[in-house]
Formats: C-alpha cells, sequence, structure tokens
C-alpha cells in the first residue's frame, strides 16, 4: 500500500519504518524544513534504539520518502497517518493546531479515495470532528474514511514496540476502514480491540492515565514505607506477583516524565470536565507526581544537614533511559528545587542536556561528582546503575548519594563508604 505519514517524530518515524519493513511504500511529510533535509541525508532528529539502521534500509530498498510537501507525499496514498505532534497548552488542555493544520491540507487536496488514520493522541471525539470536517469540505464519507488508531509503543523501544505490541486498537466507522488497517498491519500478531472512534481516542489516555495512576500508587506507598521502615521493593513484589495487579509499572521513584503520561493525564482531566464530570483519582495521580521531587529534596536536605551553598550532583537529565528527551523530566524538576534551595549543580547524561544557564555541564560522570557534597541518580542509565563507586568516593567532598530511582544496589555503595538514600528502602 502507498501510505503516507504526516509526522516524523517518534510515533511516525518508527511506525512508517516498521511499514515500511511490512513491504509498503511511505512518504514521510513534515514541515520542519530542516528535519527533512536531515533525514534525507541519513540523520534521525531523536535517538531512538536500532532505529537509524531500520531508516537506512527502507530508504535503501526505496520504501521510504521524506517530504516537506504535503500535497506532493499524498499523491496517490491510500492511507494517510497523522502522527503530529499533541503537545500540552499551558492550562493543560491538548494542542490541535498541528492536526487541523493538517487536516486543514487534506480537506483541499484529497483528491482520491483514502483512510486518514489518526495516531496522534487526541481528546475522545476528535476523530469523529475530523470525519464530520471532511465530510463537510465535500468528501464522500464511504470513500474517505476516518479511524482513530492510537499508537502505544515507548521511546526507547519504539521499534520493538511497534513491531510486537501488546493490542491493536482501531476505532472506526465502517467494516470497509477496518478491512483496510487490517491490510496495512498484516504481518503484525496482535490481537485487535475494534470499537468507536471516540472509544479508541478513550483507550490510549486511559492506557496512559492508569499507568501513571500505578507510578503514583507505589510513590505513595513508598512516602508511606519509608515511615514505617518497610521495603517498598518487597511491597511491589508482594502485590505484583498477583496476577490481577501485575509487576509492571510499580518501580518507586522520582515520578513520571516525558512527553505523554503527565499531557495525557492532564488532558483526560480536562475532557472529563467539558462534560460536567469532575474527577477525583486523576487530580491526586499529577498531585503524588509533582510532590515527588520534593520527597527527594527533603531526603537531601535531612542527609547534608541544609541545602544553601550545597554542592549536589545530578546523574540523568532525561526522563527514562535511553533516549535523549528530557521533556517533563523529574530530574529537571528536581534540579529547580535544589537551585531554588541555593544548591549549585553539576549534571551529566550521556544523551540528553539540560539548557539552564545555571546548571554546570560535566563531560562525564565522575567529573560531575567532583567535589559533590551529594550526589543524586535521576534517571536509571546502565551507566549509572555500574558505576566504579570507590571512583565515585575518592572524587565527592560528600558521601551521600540519593538514588532517585530505587534501581542501585546499597550494599555496593556502602562497602565503598557511601551513604545510600533511596525511597521506601530503610
Ligand atoms: C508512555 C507509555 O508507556 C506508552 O505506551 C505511550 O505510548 C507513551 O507514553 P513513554 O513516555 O515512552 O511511554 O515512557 P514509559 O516507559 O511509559 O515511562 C514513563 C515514565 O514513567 C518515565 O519517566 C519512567 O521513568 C517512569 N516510570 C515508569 C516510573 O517511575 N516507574 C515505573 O515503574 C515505570
Amino acid at each position: 500500500m502507498k501510505v503516507c505519514m504526516i509526522g516524523a517524530g517518534y510515533v511516525g518515524l518508527s511506525t512508517a519504518t516498521v511499514l515500511a519493513e511490512l513491504g509498503h511504500d511511505v512518504t514521510c511529510v513534515d514541515t520542519d524544513t530542516e528535519k527533512v533535509a536531515q533525514l534525507e541525508r541519513g540523520r534521525l532528529p531523536f535517538y531512538e534504539p536500532g532505529l537509524d539502521e531500520l531508516v537506512a534500509r527502507a530508504r535503501e530498498q526505496g520504501r521510504m520518502a521524506f517530504t516537506a510537501d504535503l500535497r506532493g507525499g499524498l499523491d496517490d496514498a491510500s492511507v494517510v497517518m497523522l502522527a503530529v505532534g499533541t503537545p500540552a497548552l499551558p492550562d493543560g488542555r491538548c494542542d490541535l493546531s498541528s492536526v487541523w493544520q493538517a487536516v486543514d491540507t487534506l480537506a483541499h487536496t484529497l483528491s482520491h479515495p483514502a483512510t486518514v488514520i489518526i495516531k496522534s493522541t487526541v481528546p475522545p471525539g476528535t476523530a469523529d470532528r475530523i470525519r464530520r470536517y471532511l465530510a463537510e469540505a465535500g468528501h464522500d464519507e464511504n470513500a474517505v474514511h476516518v479511524v482513530a488508531n492510537p499508537e502505544f509503543l515507548r521511546e526507547g523501544s519504539a521499534v520493538t514496540d511497534t513491531r510486537h505490541p501488546d493490542r491493536i486498537v482501531v476505532g472506526v466507522t465502517s467494516r470497509e476502514a477496518l478491512a483496510h488497517v487490517r491490510a496495512l498491519y498484516r504481518g503484525i500478531e496482535a490481537p485487535y480491540v475494534v470499537t468507536s472512534p471516540t472509544g479508541a481516542e478513550m483507550i490510549k489516555y486511559a492506557a496512559n492515565a492508569f499507568l501513571a495512576t500505578k507510578i503514583s500508587f507505589i510513590n505513595e506507598m513508598a512516602r508511606i514505607c519509608d515511615a514505617y521502615g518497610v521495603t517498598i521493593d518487597d511491597v511491589a513484589e508482594g502485590i505484583g506477583l498477583d496476577s490481577r495487579i501485575g509487576r509492571a509499572f510499580l518501580r518507586a521513584g522520582l515520578g513520571y516524565g516525558g512527553s505523554c503520561l503527565p499531557k495525557d493525564v492532564a488532558a483526560l482531566i480536562h475532557a472529563a470536565r467539558d462534560k460536567g464530570v469532575e474527577p477525583l483519582l486523576l487530580p491526586a495521580v499529577q498531585q503524588v507526581n509533582v510532590t515527588q521531587p520534593d520527597v527527594y529534596a527533603d531526603k537531601l536536605r535531612d542527609a547534608l544537614g541544609g541545602l544553601a551553598g550545597k554542592h549536589v550532583a545530578i546523574w540523568g537529565i532525561a526522563f527514562k533511559p535511553d533516549t535523549d528527551d528530557a521533556r517533563a523530566s523529574q530530574a529537571l524538576a528536581l534540579i529547580d528545587r535544589l537551585l531554588a534551595a541555593g544548591c549549585t549543580v553539576r549534571a551529566y547524561d550521556p544523551l540528553a542536556r539540560c539548557t539552564r544557564p545555571d546548571v554546570a555541564w560535566a563531560a562525564d560522570p565522575y567529573q560531575a561528582a567532583g567535589n559533590a557534597d551529594a550526589l543524586v541518580v535521576a534517571t536509571e542509565w546502565e551507566i549509572f546503575r555500574h558505576a566504579d563507586w570507590g571512583r565515585v568516593k575518592a572524587v565527592m567532598r560528600g558521601n551521600v548519594v540519593v538514588d532517585g530511582r530505587n534501581c542501585l544496589t546499597p550494599e555496593s555503595l556502602q562497602s565503598h563508604g557511601l551513604r545510600y538514600v533511596g525511597v521506601g528502602r530503610p
């Protein structure tokens, strides 16, 4: 099939690459001409393990092209996928301007039958609005289908997640559109959940809100465990082995960040209120997450006997390992707290960057730790988990190591004379 992918971000590029692997001809369109030029030179605009090689292979096989010209990209594509960004507006609502800009161009340009697949995460009701808009612009609903088909891939494992999804969620209004989607994904083994477009959009928000809830739940439990001298890892295992609960997403730490979980919880709260439903649980989930960096700032304050004038090293800026993405990173939220309390901060991350001018940058983890009173591991990169703790102790001025992701082995730090501070880890 000929596929036009609108938006060359994480979701767009990863999906496009896997579709090319499945044998489709994919043209990726992005309004960012610099990004398109970079992609044409074979450079990805972000880091995602393994993706660059797959893009190169798809291009060699002539299955993948890039352009900034949507009209050209549409050409005779039978599938048009929308994977443009839907970031949060300052009030937490979902910014749909890129979606509508693309839909508007589609409305004026599409001149052949096509299935328009909405991959971007959008508030419930958006695909239906797009369908009505295209119909009002004169497109026959039996020729131009609109489908909601949300994406569940994670940064850092985007390719594997796209090749082996847990499920394919399709929101359709016609059997024909469903057949197009099945033909597109032929070769991918996954159960289908077929529902209405609004149902599919709701599933995406519910999935991310539930994941956020699990994390905030375990973080609140970790606070309580701290007070009782109980190990949160045991609690997570003890509840996680209950198949109704499951072990995933029960790792206590600084909390969730990234481009999806925080934004989608906020957008779902707005979606609920728009219909007169006052959510009770979701704001609490947010509240635990927003205050989690405070828990760590307090731990640091206790361990150092005050924060003003202290030198703190931060290992990890990315919102999670194996990505260069620092959007809504809890590491940055903690840095804000520490700077406000009068600390000086020196940071290191293998890929992500902190652009704050008041944060000094180090060339490697040990330089960051040099002369520090305390070290905080804010992202569980492999190199931090297996650091040379003897070397860390030798270069630090103090001996406090705060494990912001409960990812270190306390004994191995203690054996080098370091003081380990985790959460829910007495
Ligand atoms: C998420 C969803 O998992 C994915 O399905 C959706 O498509 C996009 O949003 P992503 O943002 O890439 O994916 O990251 P994810 O792996 O879900 O992690 C989100 C955040 O939660 C990270 O900051 C991570 O450190 C944190 N986290 C995760 C925890 O604090 N504890 C956990 O147990 C798991």
